[in-house]
C-alpha cells in the first residue's frame, strides 16, 4: 500500500517545481521570461510569501533577489534568521508588467491570477508544512487567507491560511523602500524587524 503522505499525493517539491516551469494556468506566462518558483529548505519552519517576481527576479529565475530582496536579506540577517533555512516564494509566480519604452513596469496581479497561482502555493504549503507562513503585503494575504484586507488594520496579527497554517501578516519590503521621509522609513523598518523577531520565535515552537 502507498503511504498517504503529502509527497505520495503531490510529488516532491522538486517535481512540483519542474511542473510549474510550464505553467499556463493564467496568461502571465506569455510575457514573462520564466516561472519563478519558491526556493529554500524543504523542511523550513518559516515560509515567506511575497507578491510576484519583479524585473530582476524574472531574469534570474529566483525570488527576492532585486532591491526588495536585498533589504529583506539584510533585515533577516540583523534579526538572526538564516534565509537559507527558510522557504521564500511568491503568491504569483510570473512577472506581470507593462512595457514602457525599454522598461518593464510592475503591475499588480489581479484576483483571478492570484487564484490560478494558488495551485502552486497550495503545494508548497502542503509539502513544507511550516510552523508559520509570513504574508509580505496585501497580495500575499489575499493568496494565503483568501480575503482582501487592509494591511494597516491587520499588520502584526496572526490569522489562519485557507488550510489552517498560522499566517503572520506584515508589510512588503518594497513598501519600506518607497517611504520618502527618513524618520518614517527608519520607524517602519524597525516595525518590520520586530515582526521578523516574532517569526524567529515562532520558527522554534
Ligand atoms: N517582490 C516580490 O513580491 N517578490 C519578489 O520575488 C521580488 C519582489
Amino acid at each position: 500500500m502507498v503511504a498517504d503522505t503529502p509527497e505520495a499525493r503531490l510529488g516532491t517539491l522538486q517535481q512540483v517545481r519542474e511542473d510549474a516551469r510550464v505553467c499556463t494556468r493564467c496568461d502571465l506566462y506569455r510575457n514573462a521570461t520564466q516561472t519563478v518558483f519558491g526556493e529554500g529548505e524543504s523542511g523550513a519552519r518559516a515560509l515567506f510569501v511575497g507578491e510576484q517576481p519583479g524585473d530582476q527576479e524574472d531574469v534570474a529565475g529566483r525570488p527576492f533577489v532585486g532591491p526588495a530582496g536585498r533589504l529583506f536579506d539584510k533585515i533577516l540577517e540583523e534579526v538572526g534568521i538564516d534565509r537559507t533555512k527558510t522557504y521564500v516564494t511568491n503568491a504569483v509566480k510570473h512577472f506581470k508588467f507593462e512595457p514602457r519604452g525599454k522598461r518593464r513596469i510592475h503591475s499588480k496581479p489581479n484576483a483571478g491570477e492570484i487564484r490560478a497561482c494558488r495551485w502552486w502555493l497550495d503545494r508548497e504549503l502542503a509539502l513544507i508544512r511550516p510552523n508559520i507562513a509570513v504574508a509580505l503585503g496585501a497580495t500575499a494575504v489575499r493568496a494565503l487567507v483568501g480575503k482582501s484586507m487592509a494591511i494597516t488594520k491587520v499588520r502584526g496579527s496572526i490569522m489562519e491560511s485557507i488550510e489552517g497554517v498560522p499566517v503572520l501578516i506584515t508589510v512588503h519590503p518594497s513598501f519600506l523602500l518607497r517611504i520618502p521621509d527618513e524618520a518614517d522609513r527608519r520607524r517602519e523598518r524597525e516595525r518590520f524587524a520586530a515582526d521578523m523577531h516574532k517569526v524567529k520565535t515562532l520558527m522554534k515552537e
